[in-house]
């Protein structure tokens, strides 16, 4: 078998030498030869041992005085990683306008698996995984049950919404607000942080156990859980800018602990994203709308934007369940009833929360203005259920089941 020559010039083993043997011997199959040319004599005779190392052998060496030397190496017969062969070279992802690399054009048009092993461990969107590596046991393995048709573009646009709580809200101007006024709105704000940590550990809770075949609902996840990390910032914030701390209300613990019980994904896409955040949506369209200082303004206005993709997530995601099943209409709604049982103690907004936003809404405690601000309060309350029932029926619910899951919602808003 005539070897290949491979001209070593003035590299080292150690030195780069590795590298470029390494690059001709994969080009090889099992039993190829390369014949090594170097004209250092200490290299050459390293070159014995760096092959038997390697998994390869020499079968031949040529030591003139004076040099150049060479040595024959011979492939042997084991792959450096037990793992099946890269493929070949293929047509590269596309790019979008402006050279953008998209997370939707991962996968360049094809699927996500519809499922995936549960033992695969962390291995990136078309690598190879080398066998040998330990199992993992991951329990959301099927893509049907985690996907979104749009999660990937959802991921993105998370990642392009990103804001600063500490600057990006115009703090100064929440000083010196009345007293009364100032904790209506701490009140206000201390129970949208409290809602905004059940907002993150619901979908935290989830991504440990979401197969890495998934990079896309992960990336999402890792999304969503930043997002609530900065609302519960934003929030805490004002909540303390003005002096007052509010009252961390046990009605609304309780609500949230029967929302973190919840273990299917998709009923707490439903109790979180479609209901709990969707009703959200308009309690911050409020808060943004009455705000008394432009601070606690700014943190409404930034949150709902955040908000308005989680709540899209979430019905994207149960229309998509439910259409491919439609035994999930079921379990979906079996999934808020029984939340609702638990919740059959509470009735109505905490009197806490109804008086602060009544006060944050009448601008002041003027007789007539508070009678406005307790009517802005009831328009509210009716328009967050106007609009459930538009989401759940966008989610793929009919309008008596939308009717039904609206009014089992907790009356915690979240
Ligand atoms: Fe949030
Ligand atoms: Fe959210």
């Amino acid at each position: 078998m005539t070897a290949r020559r491979l001209d070593a010039a003035e590299l080292e083993l150690g030195g780069g030498l590795e590298v470029l043997l390494v690059a001709a011997l994969e080009g090889l199959a099992p039993g190829g030869r390369i014949e090594v040319v170097s004209p250092s004599r200490a290299t050459a005779l390293e070159l014995h041992g760096w092959a038997r190392r390697a998994g390869h052998r020499t079968v031949g060496e040529l030591m003139p005085d004076g040099g150049p030397y060479a040595v024959v190496v011979e492939r042997g017969p084991t792959a450096r990683v037990l793992a099946d062969p890269i493929g070949p070279r293929r047509e590269p992802p596309p790019l979008r306008a402006g050279g953008e690399f998209h997370s939707a054009d991962l996968r360049d048009g094809e699927p996500a698996p519809g499922v995936a092993g549960a033992q695969r461990g962390f291995t990136p969107v078309r690598a190879v995984a080398e066998l040998g590596a330990p199992s993992f046991h991951w329990a959301l393995n099927d893509r049907d049950a985690l996907w979104a048709d749009d999660v990937a573009e959802l991921a993105e646009q998370a990642t392009r919404a990103q804001w600063d709580a500490s600057r990006d809200v115009p703090w100064a101007a929440a000083r010196d607000l009345p007293d009364h006024m100032e904790r209506a709105v701490a009140q206000v704000m201390t129970f949208i942080a409290q809602n905004e940590y059940a907002a993150l550990y619901v979908p935290a809770a989830f991504l440990p156990h979401v197969n890495p075949a998934y990079a896309e609902v992960v990336m999402w996840l890792a999304g969503h859980i930043h997002d609530e990390a900065r609302h519960i910032e934003v929030f805490t914030k004002r909540a303390l800018i003005g002096g007052y701390a509010g009252q961390a209300l046990a009605s609304t613990e309780l609500s949230l602990k029967t929302l973190l019980e919840e273990r299917d994904f998709s009923g707490a896409a439903l109790l979180l994203n479609v209901l709990g955040e969707g009703t959200f949506l308009d309690l911050l369209a409020f808060v943004e709308h009455h705000a008394p200082d432009a601070a606690t303004r700014a943190a409404a206005h930034l949150a709902h934007r955040d908000e308005v993709r989680h709540v899209h997530f979430g019905i994207s995601h149960v229309r998509r369940r439910m259409a491919g099943d439609p035994d999930q209409r079921a379990s979906l709604v079996a999934a808020a009833e029984r939340r609702a049982e638990k919740l059959v103690e509470m009735s109505g907004l905490s009197p806490l929360l109804g008086e602060g936003l009544t006060i944050m809404a009448a601008g002041s405690l003027q007789p007539a203005e508070l009678a406005e601000g307790a009517r802005a309060v009831r328009d509210l309350m009716q328009t967050m259920e106007d609009n459930r029932i538009r989401r759940l029926q966008a989610a793929g619910f009919d309008l008596a089941t939308s009717t039904h899951l609206s009014e089992l919602h907790t009356p915690n808003l979240m």
